[in-house]
C-alpha cells in the first residue's frame, strides 16, 4: 500500500474523506464541502455534528463517495488516531483501492496521526486463519491513500506516520502471537532482525553466558521451561546523542504462575506478559528508524514461567546478578525477578543517565487503574513530570503512585536479603516496585511503569483483548522532548 502526498484533488477521485473539528470554522467547512460536491448543506448539517468518531457517508451527483468524519472539539493525538482507525476498520470492506483524505484543515502534526490511524485501521488479527481470510483493496499492494495537503511539511508527517504505524503493527503481532509461536528465542530473533534492518546493534546472552555472568534470578524463573531464557541487549547511538537512556522491558512469553500456578480463568491472556519487552522493542526500532539524536540501550530479560519438575519453587532462595539473595514466596511474582537482573545489568554495565522499565507486573495495578492508565513509580519529580507530559500528548495515560520506604517492610526476609512477595494481597504494585528498587543501585533518575492493564487492551478495535503497543508512542514522545 502506498501513501501519497497530493496538493490538489484529482477530479475523478472516487472516495474523499473530510475530517471536521467542532470549532468556529465547522459550518463554513461543511458549506464548502457541500458546494464542492453538490450536496445539500441543510440536510448534512442536521445529521452531522462532528462529534469524535461520528461519520457520515454521502454520495455526490458525480458518483463520488464523500465521507465526513468528526474529530470533536479539541482532539489529542490518540483521539485523531482512534477516529481514523475506527473509520477505516468499519469502512475498509466498502472502499476501492484508492481513497483521498483531505487534511487541509488540520495542523501538520495532526497529519501524522491521520496516517497512523488510517494504517492501523487495516490491521488484521487473523494471522493464523486458513479460512475466511478477508482482503481489502486499499490495504493490498495496489492500494493508495492520497493525503491532500498544501502544507510544506506534510511529506515529513506522512513519512513519520508510516514509520510509526508499521512498527506498531509489528508490536501488535508480537503481542497477539500465541505462546506456542513465541518463545524467548523468538523475541531475540525479532530484535536481531530489526537491528539488521534499522542498523542498531543487538547482543543475545544465551543460557551458558547467563550462567557464567550470574544472571541467577532470570535463570531461576526460566529453569522450568523447555525454552531457555535469554538476555536481549540492544543499542542505538546517534552521533549527536547527549544523553544515555536505558530501557528495560519484562519479556515473559507465557506466565503460568509456575508452581504457584494461576487459575485457568483468563490464563490464555498471559501470552501478553511480554508487553514491556514489546514497548522497548518498538521504541528502539523507531528511534533508529527516525534517527533520533539519542543514545538508547534496551535490555529485555526473556523467559517462560512454566510448571515442571525442574521449576523453581516457593521457599527457594535464589541468587541474582546483583549478588543479593532472594527468598521466593510466590513463583507467580516472576516479573520482578527477571527485571531485578535486567535493571542491575543495565546500571552496572551501561550506567544510563535515565532508566525506565516497563512491565506487565501486577494484577494490583489493574485493580487500581483498570485498562485506561498505567502506574508510574519514580522518586524523581522531574522525570515524573516529563513522562506525564509525554503521556498527555500521546493519550497513553500515566498515573503516579507512591514509593514510600515504609512499604519496604513488605519485602524483608528472615533468611535472605529480600523476599519476592509480602504474602498479603495489599498494595501489590507498590511493594513490587520497592522490590525492583533494591536492584537499581540507588539510581536517581529511574522510573518504573506498570503496564499490566494497558498493554493488552480491551479496545474497540478487536472483539477480544489484543495488543495495544502501549508505551511506544509515549517513549518516542519522551525521547523527542529531551534536550
Ligand atoms: N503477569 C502477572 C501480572 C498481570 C496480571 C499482568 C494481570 C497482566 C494482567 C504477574 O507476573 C503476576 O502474576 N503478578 C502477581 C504477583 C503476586 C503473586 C505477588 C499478581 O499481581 O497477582
Ligand atoms: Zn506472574
Ligand atoms: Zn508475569
Amino acid at each position: 500500500m502506498k501513501i501519497n502526498h497530493i496538493s490538489q484533488l484529482n477530479s475523478n477521485a472516487k472516495v474523499v474523506i473530510f475530517s471536521f473539528l467542532q470549532d468556529a470554522y465547522f459550518e463554513n467547512h461543511l458549506q464548502k464541502v457541500s458546494s464542492d460536491f453538490e450536496l445539500n448543506f441543510d440536510l448534512l448539517h442536521q445529521d452531522f455534528k462532528a462529534d469524535l468518531k461520528e461519520f457520515q457517508v454521502v454520495y455526490s451527483p458525480q458518483n463520488q463517495k464523500v465521507i465526513l468524519l468528526g474529530l470533536g472539539k479539541n482532539p489529542n493525538s490518540s483521539d485523531v488516531i482512534k477516529a481514523f482507525r475506527t473509520l477505516f476498520l468499519k469502512q475498509k470492506s466498502k472502499l476501492p483501492n484508492e481513497v483521498t483524505i483531505d487534511v487541509q484543515n488540520l495542523s501538520e502534526t495532526m497529519i501524522e496521526y491521520v496516517v497512523i490511524g488510517s494504517m492501523l485501521g487495516g490491521y488484521d488479527l487473523d494471522l493464523y486463519k486458513t479460512e475466511d481470510k478477508k482482503t481489502f483493496p486499499v490495504f493490498e499492494k495496489e492500494g493508495i491513500i492520497n493525503i491532500l495537503s498544501t502544507s510544506e511539511n506534510a511529506e515529513k508527517s506522512i513519512i513519520r506516520g508510516k514509520a510509526i504505524s508499521k512498527t506498531q503493527m509489528q508490536i501488535f503481532d508480537l503481542m497477539n502471537a500465541p505462546a506456542n509461536k513465541k518463545t524467548p528465542y523468538t523475541l531475540s530473533k525479532w530484535a536481531v532482525d530489526s537491528g539488521k534492518k534499522f542498523n542498531y546493534s543487538v547482543t543475545i546472552l544465551e543460557k551458558q553466558q547467563l550462567k557464567s555472568q550470574k544472571l541467577d534470578a532470570l535463570l531461576a524463573v526460566g529453569q522450568g521451561s523447555e525454552h531457555p531464557p535469554v538476555l536481549i541487549i540492544m543499542e542505538y547511538k546517534s552521533p549527536e546523542a547527549k544523553q544515555k537512556i536505558g530501557l528495560v522491558g519484562k519479556g515473559v512469553t507465557f506466565d503460568t504462575g509456575g508452581i504457584s500456578i494461576k487459575s485457568s480463568t483468563n490464563l490464555h491472556l498471559m501470552k501478553s506478559d511480554m508487553g514491556g519487552a514489546a514497548a522497548v522493542f518498538g521504541t528502539i526500532e523507531l528511534a533508529a528508524k527516525l534517527k533520533l539524536p539519542v543514545h538508547l540501550i534496551g535490555i529485555v530479560p526473556a523467559c517462560e514461567n512454566s510448571v515442571d519438575g525442574k521449576s523453581f519453587k516457593p521457599s527457594d532462595v535464589i541468587g541474582s546478578y546483583s549478588g543479593k539473595t532472594i527468598e521466593i514466596i510466590d513463583t507467580d511474582a516472576e516479573g520482578r525477578l527477571i527485571l531485578a537482573d535486567g535493571l542491575n545489568y543495565m546500571v552496572k554495565n551501561y550506567n544510563p543517565d535515565v532508566m525506565i522499565d516497563l512491565a506487565t507486573l501486577t494484577g494490583s495495578c489493574v485493580a487500581t487503574l483498570g485498562y485506561h492508565a498505567a502506574g508510574m513509580f519514580t522518586n524523581n519529580d522531574n522525570l515524573a513530570q516529563n513522562l506525564t507530559k509525554a503521556a498527555d500528548q500521546t493519550g497513553e495515560r500515566l498515573w503516579r503512585l507512591p514509593l514510600w520506604d515504609i512499604y519496604k517492610e513488605d519485602i524483608t526476609s528472615d533468611i535472605a536479603d529480600v523476599r519476592n512477595y509480602s504474602g498479603k494481597p495489599m498494595a501489590g504494585a507498590i511493594s513490587a516496585t520497592k522490590f525492583l528498587e533494591v536492584f537499581t543501585e540507588n539510581h536517581q533518575n529511574w522510573a518504573h511503569l506498570d503496564i499490566a492493564g494497558t498493554a493488552f487492551g480491551d479496545t474497540e478495535f478487536a472483539p477480544q483483548r489484543a495488543g495495544t503497543s502501549f508505551g511506544v508512542r509515549l517513549l518516542l514522545e519522551f525521547l523527542e522532548n529531551m534536550d
